[in-house]
């Protein structure tokens, strides 16, 4: 039996964990910075990296206080090298690094994306490879076939934004605050996403990426329809009643944008329409891969978005068509943690990195994956 503390810190959440090779999550501790980051609407990374470095240390105490544990029971020292914010990256990996020297324990660096494509592994025991995997967060959106720890090959990607990041940026569209993408699964829940007719790129094409800049500027320019309705309906009294609101000026991928709608709505109704919108996206892309010739054992989601409850239940109607089973990380395991760090420790408990290993902002788990066109690619 093995333990390996892990240590997260890429983004803004401090974060550390004891995980056991027999997949108990033996304490956990997470220090939210939301407070920290909210009043400029989004993750501040020096703000992230100062927060951090005040918080790793007791967190790491407090973690093995809770399991009272010191650092002579643990197998190893498991932290995010990358990718992410460098400045808290560096933080989290620094502070395992000197664990690790002072303790004489191996220190294994961790790709952050490789603990969210493990993660499901922890909370599943049954859950075998080669498993179908989208990787849903705040800066990642892939498809990759998961062969084996160290083992994966990237299917799609996104040529602009991240899923996770096309959620917050309708969530700042709609003034509904930080962090985004939770709040516009709340809001939605109370609209009708038939009400507003938004694009869906990229569907049904043949290549296998994902783009949803589109979206979130058609999401743009229904917010701002529906402030002009407000406007002038405020000024002219209750007489807009019954007014249409164009919820596209103009169609953002010609050819895939369908009719406006002609009913006024709500911004219930538009992060509703998104929402929806974005599944259909996901849901067309991922049967895309499937359709292909692999032979996954799973349908496996995973990362801060797999915690939308639309997305996991449209995700597990489509693995029952092709027969699968679906496998979606409890949500605590979906958005970052460091239990998913422990654990990715875990499967690769025996090896060692050297204490001079670089933080990495860029590492992509598949590193012979072609480029892809788009400008902002963030493979
Ligand atoms: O994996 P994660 O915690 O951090 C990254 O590695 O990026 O993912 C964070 C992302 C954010 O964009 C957040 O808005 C999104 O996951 N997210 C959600 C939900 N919970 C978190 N998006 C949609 N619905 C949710 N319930
Ligand atoms: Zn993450």
């Amino acid at each position: 039996m093995g333990i390996v503390l892990g240590i997260e810190s890429s983004c803004d959440e401090t974060a550390a964990a004891l995980v056991d090779s027999e997949r108990r999550v033996v304490a956990q501790r997470i220090a939210s910075q939301d407070d920290a980051h909210r009043p400029y609407g989004g993750v501040v990374p020096e703000i992230a990296a100062r927060a951090h470095a005040e918080r790793v240390t007791p967190l790491v105490q407090a973690t093995l206080a809770d399991a009272g544990m010191t650092l002579a029971d643990v197998d190893a020292i498991a932290a995010t090298a990358g990718p992410g914010l460098i400045g808290g990256v560096m933080v989290g990996l620094v502070s395992a690094k000197a664990l690790a020297m002072a303790s004489g324990k191996p220190l294994i660096a961790i790709n952050h994306l490789e603990g969210h494509a493990l993660s499901p592994r922890l909370a599943d025991s049954a859950l075998q490879f080669p498993y179908l995997l989208l990787l849903v967060s705040g800066g990642h959106c892939q498809i990759l076939l998961v062969e084996g720890v160290g083992r994966y090959k990237r299917l799609g990607t996104t040529i602009d934004d991240a899923l996770g990041e096309a959620f917050d940026k309708t969530a700042k569209i709609l003034g509904l605050g930080f962090p985004g993408g939770p709040a516009v699964e709340r809001l939605a829940r109370e609209g009708d996403a038939r009400k507003v007719s938004l694009p869906r790129p990229l569907l049904g094409s043949s290549e296998p990426h994902f783009s949803f800049a589109g979206l979130k500027s058609a999401v743009l320019r229904a917010k701002e329809a529906l402030d002009r309705l407000e406007a002038s309906t405020s000024s002219a009294g209750a007489e807009a009643e019954g007014h249409s609101i164009p919820a596209q000026a103009e169609p953002v991928e010609p050819g895939l944008a369908s009719a406006p709608s002609t009913a006024p709505y709500s911004r219930a109704d538009i992060a509703a329409s998104f929402q929806l919108a974005a599944i259909d996206c996901v849901i067309d892309r991922t049967r895309k891969a499937l359709s292909a010739s692999i032979k996954p054992t799973a349908l496996v989601v995973a990362g801060g978005v797999a915690a939308n409850q639309a997305v996991r239940g449209a995700l597990e109607a489509l693995a029952a068509e092709f027969g699968l089973p679906f496998v979606a990380p409890p949500l605590a395991l979906c958005t970052d943690n460091a239990a998913m760090i422990a654990w990715a420790g875990i499967e690769r408990l025996g090896q060692s990195d050297p204490l001079d290993f670089a933080a990495r902002p860029r590492w992509p788990l598949d590193s012979d994956a072609a480029p892809v066109r788009g400008a902002g690619v963030k493979a």
